[in-house]
C-alpha cells in the first residue's frame, strides 16, 4: 500500500469513494481521520454548495481528502475553480471521459488527477493525457456501473500498468482478504462505497442503513434495460418498489412511443429523469420503497453501523492476516 499512501498522503490506502448525499463533511472527515481517504461527492451541487462542503470538511480535519467531480457537469470548469481557491490536493474525475482542458486545469494547481478507467485502452489514453491515478471498478459496485466484474478487470489491467501506474481497485469489496488479493496483483490501494455508506458516521437515513442491514448481495441488482430505443445507464441498487416501477414504466412509455403518443426525445427524457431526486429521497429522507437504494453487491457483508475506524482497522487486519498466512 506504501505507493498508494504516499500518492494520497494517509496511513492506508483505503479510499472511500464519493457517493452522492452520503459523502458528504461528516462521512468524509471522519474516514481521513481514521486514516484512510475520503472523498466528497460533487453530484449535482452547484459551485457555491461544493465551496460550503469543502470548507465545511476542512473544518472536520486536516487530513488530505479529495473531490469527485462528475465530468458532464454543465459547470464543471467552476468547480474546478472552487476545488483551487481551496487548494484541494486529489481531485476524482467520475462519470466519463473527462473534457479537454479539465485535466490540465486541476493539475495547474497543483493537484492530482484520478481517472476511472473502464478499460485498458482507455486506461492508457487517460494516462496519456495526464491522469496521476486511475481507479477500475468493476459491476458488482453500487452505483453507476460498467459491463466487466471488478476480477476480470483487475486481471486485464493491473498486470499491464501496475508496475508504472497507480492503480485503485472499487466494486464489491467486503473483506480485507480480497484487499490483500489486488495488493498482490499490483494495485496501489482499493476503493470502497457500500462497506462505508452505513458507518456511524455516515448521516444516512436511519431506515437506509436498515435496508443494507436487512439485504444480501442478490438484492443489490443492476438497472434493466426493456427497449433498444430507450438507453438506460445501469445502476446497481437495492430492488425495491421503485426498481419494479421502473421497469413497468419502461414498458409504457415504450408502447407510447409505438401508438405515437410520445415523440422519440420525449420518451428518453421520461426514462432519464425517472430518478431524479431518487437517490436524496432514499439517503436523507429514508424512502427506502421509492427511493433509490443504491447498494454493491457487498452489502450483504454491512450487518450493523460501525464506527469508520473500525471498519478499515477490521479491513486491515483481515488483510494483513491473509499476506501473514501466503
Ligand atoms: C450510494 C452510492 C452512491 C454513489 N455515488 C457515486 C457518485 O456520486 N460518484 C461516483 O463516482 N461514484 C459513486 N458511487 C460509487 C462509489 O464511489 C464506489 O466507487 C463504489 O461504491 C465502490 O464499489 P462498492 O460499492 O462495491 O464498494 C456511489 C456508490 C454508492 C453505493
Amino acid at each position: 500500500m506504501q505507493r498508494g499512501t504516499q500518492f494520497l498522503g494517509c496511513e492506508t490506502a483505503i479510499l472511500c469513494g464519493a457517493m452522492s448525499w452520503v459523502s458528504e463533511r461528516n462521512l468524509v472527515s471522519a474516514i481521513s481521520n481514521a486514516g484512510g481517504f475520503g472523498v466528497i461527492a460533487c453530484g449535482a451541487m452547484t459551485p457555491e454548495l461544493l465551496d460550503a462542503e469543502i470548507a465545511g470538511t476542512k473544518a472536520l480535519t486536516s487530513r488530505p481528502f479529495g473531490v469527485n467531480l462528475i465530468t458532464m457537469h454543465p459547470q464543471l470548469f467552476e468547480l474546478i475553480e472552487v476545488c483551487r481557491r481551496h487548494a484541494v490536493s486529489h481531485v476524482v474525475l467520475a462519470g466519463g471521459i473527462p473534457p479537454k482542458g479539465s485535466i490540465e486545469a486541476i493539475k495547474g494547481f497543483g493537484a492530482r488527477v484520478i481517472c476511472f478507467a473502464p478499460t485498458l485502452a482507455l486506461a492508457k489514453k487517460l494516462l496519456r493525457s495526464g491522469a496521476d491515478a486511475l481507479v477500475i471498478e468493476g459491476m458488482e459496485a453500487g452505483g453507476h456501473i460498467g459491463p466487466v466484474s471488478t476480477s476480470v478487470l483487475a486481471q486485464e489491467i493491473l498486470p499491464e500498468l501496475a508496475d508504472e501506474h497507480l492503480v485503485f481497485v472499487a466494486g464489491g469489496i467486503g473483506r480485507g482478504e480480497a484487499i490483500a488479493g489486488y495488493l498482490e496483483m499490483g494495485a496501489a490501494g482499493v476503493q470502497l462505497g457500500t462497506r462505508f455508506a452505513c458507518a456511524a458516521e455516515s448521516i444516512a437515513h436511519p431506515d437506509f442503513k436498515k435496508a443494507f442491514f436487512r439485504a444480501s448481495a442478490r438484492d443489490a441488482v443492476a438497472s434493466v434495460q426493456v427497449d433498444p430505443r430507450l438507453p438506460v445507464i445501469p445502476v446497481r441498487a437495492l430492488k425495491n418498489k421503485g426498481t419494479e416501477a421502473f421497469t413497468a414504466k419502461q414498458i409504457e412509455v415504450a408502447g407510447m412511443l409505438d401508438s405515437g403518443e410520445l415523440a422519440m426525445d420525449e420518451a428518453q427524457l421520461q426514462i432519464e429523469h425517472y430518478w431524479a431526486g431518487a437517490l436524496r429521497r432514499a439517503v436523507i429522507g429514508g424512502d427506502v420503497e421509492g427511493g433509490s437504494l443504491m447498494a454493491g453487491q457487498s452489502v450483504g457483508m454491512v450487518k450493523a453501523e460501525e464506527p469508520v475506524a473500525d471498519i478499515i482497522a477490521q479491513l486491515m487486519a483481515e488483510c494483513e492476516a491473509a499476506l501473514a498466512r501466503r
